[in-house]
């Protein structure tokens, strides 16, 4: 049985830092953990130009100025990006590609767009200038089923826009179904994923389990178990296709429990020993390290981590609650035990 790991520090290749109080609480959180961390732009104002960007890095730097961390930023796909624009983008060290929100499938993405193939004229220079494209992968349309949204923006959206930009890097973020680990799988190596620790934990059973469960709400919503397993089994197949992103995404509690709740699960303060536990309890703790630690890294042309993170197993109760100034957040896993405890080397 292995009790211990050793590894070079890992990288969170999706992430929410938010902004003012919860940024400062949050983004220590995952620097104590994290080597770096690709930050979405779905803020209330989104980050929409390189400029913003450099400024939210800033931010962010500041808060975790205490931890060897590097922000990787990300700029929200919109279709005020210019060819001038999109240079500053690639030549800047401290972006790392494009989020595309189809409008209103989540969280402040109502800034998003509305039809994908607007995208295209973008999507072209992004391919020449070779900026990686991470996406969303749910249809907006409120007629289709939630639980076939991202099954039918692969079918609709995905599989032409890969054949259109062939050498257009894209990440199809936080992975739900079995229709997303097969597309994956056999498209060419262009072609990635990031996996959440919720989507290989639960199904959707958990959204109903005893009562209706706010703090089980993100999107992509969860799913029947097959995708479940599908998904699971993907991340513990060694295929560097396949790697980590929390999509840790904090909200207030009383936003999370409130006649329209919002959806994201926060799991960044015990990430690591989220996916050691569920890696371990399906045998596949020898698979962590390079899913948490290299394929991510690989796929977006970065060297691994020099600093290194521990993995003991020894038990760990994940708070009930984190304490902010005027609120507070549920992270996943809630007061439950588990087997791993993290800590920087
Ligand atoms: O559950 C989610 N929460 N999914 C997303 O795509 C966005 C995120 C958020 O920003 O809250
Ligand atoms: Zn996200």
């Amino acid at each position: 049985m292995i009790n211990e790991l050793i590894f070079p520090k890992p990288d969170d290749m999706h992430l929410h830092l938010r902004e003012d109080e919860l940024l400062k609480v949050v983004s220590k959180h995952s620097a104590a953990q994290f080597g770096r961390a690709i930050i979405m732009p779905n803020l209330q104002n989104p980050i929409i130009n390189s400029e913003l960007a450099h400024k939210y890095y800033d931010e962010v730097k500041n808060h975790t100025k205490v931890h060897d961390f590097e922000p990787l930023m990300t700029i929200y796909f919109n279709e005020k990006l210019t060819l001038e624009e999109l240079k500053r983008i690639q030549i800047s060290s401290k972006i790392i590609g494009i989020k595309l929100y189809p409008k209103g499938v989540t969280t402040n993405s109502n800034k998003g767009i509305d039809s994908f193939n607007s995208g295209y004229k973008i999507f072209e220079m992004m391919e020449k200038l070779d900026i990686p494209l991470l996406i969303h992968g749910e249809v907006n349309d409120p007629n289709i089923d939630i639980f076939d949204r991202e099954k039918i923006f692969i079918e609709k959206n995905l599989i032409n826009a890969h054949k259109e930009f062939p050498d257009l890097r894209i990440v199809l973020e936080h992975i739900s179904t079995k229709e997303s680990t097969e597309f994956v799988k056999e498209t060419s190596n262009n072609i990635a994923a990031t996996i959440t620790p919720q989507h290989l934990l639960y199904n959707r059973n958990e959204l109903f389990a005893g009562g209706l469960k706010p703090h089980a709400f993100c999107l992509p919503v969860l799913k029947r178990e097959e995708h479940r397993v599908a998904v699971l089994g993907a991340a513990i197949s060694g295929n560097p296709k396949f790697f980590l992103g929390t999509d840790s995404a904090p909200h207030k509690k009383s936003e999370k429990e409130s006649s329209c709740g919002c959806a994201g699960i926060y799991s960044a303060l015990n990430a690591m020993e989220i996916y050691a536990e569920i890696f371990d309890r399906n045998n596949a703790i020898e698979k962590l390290e390079n899913f948490s630690s290299k394929f991510g890294a690989d796929f977006y042309r970065l060297s691994q981590n020099k600093n290194k993170i521990k993995l003991v197993r020894s038990s760990n109760k994940v708070p009930n609650s984190i304490k902010i100034d005027n609120g507070e957040v549920i992270p996943l896993l809630a007061g439950q035990e588990i087997n791993w405890n993290c800590s920087a080397v």
